[in-house]
């Protein structure tokens, strides 16, 4: 199989060893305000995500996954507690530096994608490293290029959004979060638009990432078979994790 994207890997990647967890949440809280009372969705959650690893938190639908990920992405506030990213307390910095560290350091797949509508699936890429690298589009196009064309879709690369299914639309938001070689991706449901073949390829791709760069992955997931490339699988019920593996 062609691997353009993985041959332009370094080959010893350059891994600081001292901040050996990446992401960690102390006791985080969240509700959200309901039609006649507060909604609990998460309540009270510790979790050490240790640089280098693939983890996993499953549970069913409404259990909360997207709204931890968003909380631990330093997207959207805790009710209560912290999120340290590196050691730093995430929601203590301003909007502005938050917004760079995350595109610097931290790649999100988001569950319903949330690619731009206007763009193509190139432009949809290469936009976080023309944001992050101020370069122009020309030098950063090849980079994405072969980034699409890894995940099969070097003939998307001028669709837009729309003329894209969801599986292929979820593999450009892939794409567009390794983009910037994040030390750490976010994936929500990552897997869930994809047939089971395609699926298997994106969970190879994230552990061969894993073992090239030492990337850390944090997948939040329904689907149980997702767990099996996961070094720490967590059960997420009631607003709580529960180690299960
Ligand atoms: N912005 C919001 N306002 C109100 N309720 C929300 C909001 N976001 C999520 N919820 C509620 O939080 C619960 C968990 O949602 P979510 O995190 O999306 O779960 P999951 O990703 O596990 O399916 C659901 O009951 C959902 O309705
Ligand atoms: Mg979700």
């Amino acid at each position: 199989m062609n691997r353009p994207y993985l041959e332009t890997l370094p080959e010893r990647p350059s891994v600081r060893e001292t901040v050996d967890v990446i992401l960690e949440a102390r006791d985080l809280h969240k509700s959200f305000e309901g039609p006649a009372e507060e909604i609990q969705v998460i309540r009270g959650i510790d979790l050490k995500v240790p640089r280098g690893k693939i983890i996993a938190i499953v549970g069913r639908s409404g259990t909360g996954k997207s709204t931890l990920l968003h909380l631990l992405g330093g997207l959207q506030r805790p009710s209560e507690g912290s999120v340290l990213f590196e050691g730093v307390d995430f929601y203590s910095l301003s909007e502005e530096k938050r917004a760079h560290l995350r595109n610097e350091k931290l790649g999100f797949v988001f569950q319903f994608y949330h690619l731009l509508p206007e763009l193509s699936a190139l432009e949809n890429v290469v936009l976080p490293a023309m944001i992050l690298r101020r370069h122009a589009f020309s030098s950063v196009k090849k980079e994405a290029a072969a980034l699409l064309e890894e995940l099969d879709l070097g003939d998307r690369e001028d669709h837009h959004p729309n003329e894209l299914s969801g599986g292929e639309q979820q593999r450009v938001a892939i794409a567009r979060a390794l983009m910037n070689r994040p030390d750490i991706v976010l994936c929500d449901e990552p897997t869930g638009n994809l047939d089971s073949k395609t699926g298997e390829g994106i969970l190879r791709l994230m552990v061969m990432l894993n073992e090239t760069l030492k990337t850390t992955f944090l997948i939040v997931t329904h689907a149980e078979g997702v767990a099996k490339i996961a070094s720490k699988v967590f059960a997420i019920q009631d607003g709580r994790l529960e180690e299960k593996q």
